[in-house]
């Protein structure tokens, strides 16, 4: 018999938590609907308490969401829950996941409690929670160092105040497979009640274990693992969904497990989380990594030719990999792009959305003879989708690069629907743009990263470019794509410049 095991994904909240991974509400709504897509039970949408942004975002999806159920996590405060409880009341299905450490060092350090205390603010948390939903989550923070006798009498307590599922996270990713298998079969066998509820586990990769600790959790009882796209997540990041998920389908024969999942939708959730937060994927890593399905040696190449199992375990067409197919060109009407767009799951939320989405695409068709899947998610991704009135936009811009000349660039774009045009050289064509750029708009921002990724094979690829800013302590990722690196920079630029601009907006209004 198989059992189901529940995929919670935390890449809205714990992923955000990656450095410069921090996304709009915008954002945040379309990797939700590509998780719901995915099928992910849980979809942990932020930390409602943290800020208005995040209470907003999760608001908003889990006005959306329809079939995952939307959680936000709060730590055990009156303050905490009652936001997180407000954000998700829209939600069809609801979760408040609500947590306090237990380890020594974190009581005495960071909380200064005593045990008693914590059990006590444990238990009213959970109470407090269920005032709003009956699907109540808690976590004991740092379990991988608290006291084993310490969290059964905490998970005993909080189960008899009615929490559901009860989560056993190794937040500092310090353990290892044999260890935490033998931690949730002794919490399984020791916790009264434990039959009643769902274990959860949730594991850091910070000696890059978090997956194997996690499966080991699975082979030890764990029934619901919580897991982030492309393994993004604090410092090093947590378990990886598409590796959870894929190595519980592949080895069914050990897990006795499956989950709800719909495998064909791995690659397109990853490529978004990616194009979205900038962190690029590996390309050996498992499963979503270019070369996750490529084959070099010629013995290789030779025995799949032969027969595909001899060195596959699995499908790339499985997990969603397309074989850049040629989806539409030059003359291809507004129905069928529309049509190509659903296949792949993207929703334009208005028609006048679609005829902007479909004039690019016109305008790319011109300059690119093959359009791939690829081209069009870059086309309604980035720099094309923006949260309503941009302040800077890009027009065009012409660029002189010579052996032994130092590269020089000419930018015109809009300032609030004021056309300037601004001129500079630099180091090479991009350093020159970005300088022509800042030469009006006098940022005052940090460049963290500057990346650029052909999107499908050749050399008429589009190139899509992250540029990540950082002022005044936030952090935000700008997204461009062309088939001109230099114009997909510009583009990349003045999104930045945007979502820098509208962070400064949202949070401080008085100020602008
Ligand atoms: O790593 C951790 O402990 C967490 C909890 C809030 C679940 O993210
Ligand atoms: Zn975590």
């Amino acid at each position: 018999m198989t059992e189901r095991l529940i995929i919670f994904d935390t890449t809205l909240r714990d992923g955000e938590q990656s450095p410069g991974a921090s996304m709009t509400k915008d954002e945040k709504i379309r990797i939700a609907r590509q998780l719901e897509r995915l099928r992910v039970d849980v979809i942990e949408a932020g930390f409602a308490a943290a800020s208005p942004g995040d209470f907003d975002a999760i608001r908003a999806i889990a006005e959306t969401i329809k079939t995952s159920t939307v959680c936000s996590l709060a730590r055990v405060s009156e303050k905490d829950i009652r936001a997180a409880g407000e954000a998700i009341k829209p939600a069809a299905k609801g979760r408040i996941h609500t947590f306090i450490a237990t380890s020594p060092i974190h009581m005495e350090k960071k909380l200064r409690m005593t045990p008693d205390q914590v059990v006590e603010a444990a238990i009213k948390g959970v109470k407090m929670a269920l005032e709003y939903t009956d699907d109540v989550e808690f976590s004991a923070e740092d379990a991988v160092r608290s006291d084993i006798d310490f969290l059964v009498r905490v998970f005993g307590e909080v189960i008899k105040a009615g929490a559901k599922t009860i989560n056993v996270p190794d937040t500092v990713g310090y353990s290892v497979p044999f260890a935490w298998g033998d931690r949730f079969k002794q919490l399984i066998e020791r916790t009264p009640g434990a039959d009643k509820v769902v274990w959860s586990t949730h594991c850091h990769n910070d000696l890059g274990m978090a997956v194997a600790n996690s499966l080991s959790a699975v082979l030890n009882g764990a029934r619901q693992v919580e897991c982030t796209i492309n393994g993004l997540g604090e410092r090093a990041g947590n378990a990886s969904l598409e590796e959870i998920v894929m190595a519980v389908k592949v080895r069914q024969d050990i897990f006795k497990c499956d989950t709800n999942i719909d495998t064909s939708q791995i690659v397109p959730a990853s490529r978004l989380v990616s194009q979205i937060t900038g962190y690029p994927v590996q390309p050996n890593k498992a499963v979503v990594g270019a070369n996750a399905f490529a084959h070099e040696s010629g013995i290789h190449q030779d025995g799949v030719l032969k027969h595909r199992e001899t060195y596959e375990i699995m499908r790339a067409e499985d997990v969603g990999w397309s074989a850049n197919k040629i989806t539409l060109g030059k003359l291809s009407g507004r129905n069928a792009f529309k049509q190509r767009l659903q296949d792949l799951g993207i929703e334009l939320d208005s028609e006048q959305e679609l005829n902007e989405a479909f004039a690019r695409f016109k305008d790319l068709a011109d300059r690119k003879s093959e359009i791939f899947d690829e081209d069009l998610q870059a086309l309604v991704s980035g720099d094309s989708i923006e949260e309503g009135d941009e302040h800077y936009k890009f027009l065009s811009l012409s660029q002189k690069s010579e052996t032994g000349e130092r590269p020089q660039s000419r930018v015109a774009f809009t300032v609030e629907g004021e056309e300037v045009v601004a001129q500079a050289q630099g180091n090479g064509p991009v350093d020159a743009t970005v300088n022509a750029i800042e030469s009006k708009v006098h940022s005052g921002s940090e460049l963290l990263l500057f990346s650029v990724n052909a999107i499908t094979t050749g050399t008429e690829s589009q190139g899509e470019v992250t540029m990540r800013l950082s002022k005044g302590g936030r952090i935000v990722n700008g997204l461009g794509s062309d088939p001109d690196i230099v114009v997909a920079s510009a583009k990349a630029y003045l999104n930045a410049l945007n979502k820098l601009q509208s962070k400064v907006e949202k949070l401080n209004p008085q100020l602008v």
